[in-house]
């Protein structure tokens, strides 16, 4: 019987298009299966829109884990954040990707296109995907942000 992929959903606005293209590629290289939200082209849309997308997609169960890009990354976790069961983090390094799965058990892989160059991304993503949380004295403090 094959083995069922784990489904990750991504989703960029226009200045993240490419970079999601290639966050793609590689979630498939690593074995998961890509639940792509769009945007589909480099014309220009609002990120907070493809925020909201992955957020319903996460809420429905599509998948539990989730990566968004935009310019920074900043704006699109902004609107990640307001969603009570998201904790999107932007990361720039495979340090920052390993800690937020670890202290903050983030559900949401944040980047900037502008910012992350594709190889450093690749390695956040892989990092973030492979980390697990840590539980025992964050436990406490991740609940308090689901308040
Ligand atoms: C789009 O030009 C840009 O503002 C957006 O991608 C993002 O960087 C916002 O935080």
């Amino acid at each position: 019987m094959p083995e069922t992929k784990q489904a990750v959903v991504i989703a960029s606005d226009h200045a993240g298009f490419q970079l999601k293209v290639e966050l793609k590629q590689q979630l498939e290289a690593l074995g998961f299966e890509a639940l792509d939200l769009g945007t589909d082209s480099v014309g220009s849309v609002d990120y907070p829109d493809f925020a909201d997308r992955l957020a319903a997609a996460i809420k429905e169960g599509r998948a539990s884990k989730g990566v968004l890009v935009c310019g920074t990354g900043i704006g699109i976790s902004m609107a990640a954040n307001r969603h009570r069961h998201l904790r999107a983090a932007v990361v720039h390094d495979a340090t920052t990707a390993r800690l937020t799965r670890q202290h903050n058990d983030a559900n949401v892989l944040c980047m900037g296109a502008r910012i992350t160059g594709a190889d450093v991304a690749k390695d956040c993503l892989r990092v973030f995907l492979t980390t697990d949380f840590e539980g025992g004295r964050h436990e406490n403090r991740v609940a308090k942000l689901g308040r």
